[in-house]
């Protein structure tokens, strides 16, 4: 079984998308909160982090002093952010994972908060699955990888080739999709429009997850290879300096800096780090680092910003993209954007694939077929032949109404469909007519030639696609040609219940018009109108004529030749008719070679098996090549028979049984004869 590589990619989208589809949404939603934050927690948490300006700062150690008595078990300090700006409070972390807020002046304390508590605090967890604890920051890098390969570049993937094979605009909304393929739509072309923001949202979230992606990225861009980390080698009892005393050592290094992050020794014997913003860095991740011997003061490495390998800077930048913190607006808006599409993709594509789960159509009406008797075959003019069956051992047959037809099983095993023509009532025969096509697919040539009186050929019971409108006050009805048969059913039914009606007959010559003498003898011959022209023109004239008076509660019943009923629908529309007070039965659809057929593909779902249908062939021949069959009829678009639901892809509608409606909808087609727009049509077999 050959599954195609773009059926695999499809399938890998849409599992990964309905599995961590609420883990991406979470880290999406709480990342457009997180974007914003540098801005909107000074004004949510103004109390903590705004102070009255002020200039003159206590020492570093004062405040830490006050912080750490502020709460006794709050542990030893871990790190300390500090901000040029005058109004802003210094914040410092100690080992019980709590902000403390001092006010560098006057050494009050503000208040504390847990690390990931808070409003931000409580997103800045769920973004990066801090509270798994020890796993969550790799928890999290798998899952943004998982997203930008497998949903973000799988759906470019399958977006990309499509869009470039048919020559669309790249991106197109298409209204007129309704279903499952306008769900589907909808979540393609926003995928397209947003897929690089969150493409590059995704992987610079990433690339903090992974030490060991960074440390490669830092070494293969450095010119020399990278100092070793500082440790210290004096006992670790050595007294330590004064946190103010190195911070000012620190600020000798890069002078007032806008923001700094002083990191505490990890053990007795580390270095104090200080991360430093300088004033003219290029944006505010762009550190130059110092690691300071805490005994002594004594600088042990200091790595200015433009000094960083190119790896190094790039991972700053790239995360302070991540976080919001570049280039301001623009780009934050951006990303706004492209993290709150991101649940209404997940909406989009969960929605249709639920839309895909839903019970099938009702299945063309159940069929039972019937072993009938050839009791008298007639002919009724020139190529047209009548049928008259009846039950082998005289019973009543099913009932049927006006405008209903039989399938019949021709000679060869191939179903066609004729309308009856007796009047509807009777019930101890039923007459069909067939006109001997040219050229034929078999079936009419196969009923003219080989079926004789006295043979059984299997029908089905009477079935009506065409029917009376009951509440119609007039009714204007048109038979073209050997279209007379169901119109002829219709009017003997509209005459008996003393309907107002008129009936019009077009056919080339007297010769080629079937059951003339009937209607002549009829009671309502009087209401029949024949126009026997071979003239075009003349019939164009004979049309507008007709259908120039209509009142709004008349009905139009048509039948024909495609091209005949196209000519009248024409002329109706032009004459104002509306389209619901007009209905047309198909005895045959009109093909050209025009049709232009291309080759595509079809993936059955249930196996996941792709088949491949070649220009030459139908849906229903490439399928039976495969072994897998779909019971047909018609083969003509005409039944309804072969209907088939459609799960993704658009299909290209070439019948005239679904409704303009139903084919909008493209979740389900005809494939005896309708094809594909898109590469691929996911069949629900
Ligand atoms: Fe009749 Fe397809 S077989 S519509």
């Amino acid at each position: 079984m050959r599954v195609s590589l773009r059926e695999r990619i499809r399938q890998l989208h849409r599992v990964i998308g309905l599995s961590i589809g609420l883990f991406v949404v979470m880290v999406a939603v709480t990342g457009a909160g997180m974007l914003f934050r540098e801005s909107l927690e000074p004004v949510v948490y103004h109390g903590l982090l705004k102070v009255e300006s002020c200039k003159n700062r206590l020492p570093l150690d004062t405040l830490i002093a006050n912080a750490s008595a502020s709460n006794p078990v709050a542990g030893r300090p871990k790190q300390v952010r500090i901000y040029a700006d005058a109004d802003s409070s210094t914040r410092v972390l100690f080992s019980d994972n709590r902000w403390y807020y001092v006010n560098p002046c006057t050494g009050k304390v503000l208040g504390n908060e847990d690390r990931y508590g808070g409003l931000f605090g409580t997103m800045a967890s769920l973004h990066s699955f801090q509270f798994l604890k020890k796993n969550g920051s790799v928890f999290a890098g798998t899952l943004a990888l998982t997203f930008a390969i497998v949903l973000v570049g799988g759906g470019l993937a399958l977006w990309i080739p499509e869009t470039l094979r048919k020559r669309r605009r790249p991106v197109t909304i298409k209204p007129k999709l309704t279903g499952r393929a306008h769900w589907l739509s909808l979540h393609k072309t926003l995928g397209a429009y947003v897929s690089l923001i969150v493409l590059a949202s995704a992987l610079t979230g990433a690339l903090q997850s992974f030490q060991f992606v960074r440390d490669a990225l830092y070494t293969l861009t450095a010119s020399k290879p990278p100092a070793p980390s500082p440790k210290l080698v004096v006992r670790a009892d050595a007294q330590s300096l004064p946190v103010e005393a190195l911070w000012q050592r620190a600020q000798a290094l890069v002078p007032q800096p806008k923001y700094a992050r002083i990191r505490y020794p990890g053990k007795p014997g580390d270095a104090f780090n200080f991360d430093l913003v300088a004033r003219d860095a290029p944006h505010i991740n762009a550190f130059s680092v110092a690691s300071l011997d805490s005994s002594t003061g004594k600088v042990l490495r200091f790595t200015p910003y433009s000094e960083n390998s190119l790896g190094h800077r790039i991972y700053l930048t790239a995360l302070a993209f991540h976080y919001g913190w570049l280039s301001g607006g623009f780009i934050q808006l951006l990303q706004l954007i492209g993290m709150l599409s991101v649940p209404v993709l997940a909406y989009l594509g969960i929605g249709s694939y639920l839309r895909g789960k839903r019970p099938p159509p009702a299945p063309v009406s159940p069929r039972t077929t019937l072993a009938l008797k050839v009791a008298r075959k007639a002919a009724e003019a020139e190529n047209i032949q009548s049928f008259e069956l009846v039950d082998p051992a005289g019973k009543a047959l099913p009932p049927f109404t006006a405008g209903s037809h039989l399938d019949v099983r021709v000679p060869g095993g191939k179903v066609r469909q004729y309308s009856l023509c007796n009047p509807p009532g009777e019930r101890h025969r039923y007459l069909i007519a067939v006109m001997r096509a040219e050229p034929t697919r078999g079936g009419s040539r196969a009923m003219h030639e080989q079926v004789k009186e006295g043979d059984l050929i299997e029908v089905s019971t009477p079935k009506n696609h065409f029917p009376l409108v009951k509440s119609a006050k007039h009714s204007l009805l048109i038979a073209g040609g050997i279209g007379i048969t169901p119109i002829l059913c219709m009017t003997e039914h509209l005459a008996g219940l003393g309907a107002d009606f008129k009936m019009h007959y077009f056919a080339r010559s007297p010769a080629r018009a079937a059951f003339v003498d009937r209607i002549k003898r009829s009671k309502f011959a009087d209401r029949v109108f024949f126009h026997f022209t071979e003239d075009e023109k003349q019939q164009r004239i004979d049309l507008a004529a007709l259908l120039q008076t209509h009142g709004p509660e008349m009905h139009l019943y048509l039948c024909g030749s495609e091209a005949f009923m196209n000519a009248v629908i024409d002329t109706a529309l032009q004459k104002g008719w509306r389209k619901d007070r007009m209905h047309r039965e198909y005895f045959s659809v009109e093909r050209s070679e025009s049709d232009n057929n291309v080759e595509f593909e079809v993936t059955i779902t249930s196996t996941g098996k792709t088949i491949c249908v070649p220009a030459d062939k139908t849906v229903i021949a490439a399928l039976a090549d495969s072994g897998i069959h779909i019971t047909a009829s018609c083969e003509q678009g005409v039944c309804g028979t072969c209907v088939t639901r459609v799960l993704e892809g658009e299909p290209q509608h070439r019948d005239v049984f679904l409704s303009d409606d139903e084919k909008n909808r493209n979740d389900r087609f005809t494939p005896c004869c309708s094809r594909a727009n898109s590469r691929t049509l996911v069949l629900d077999l």
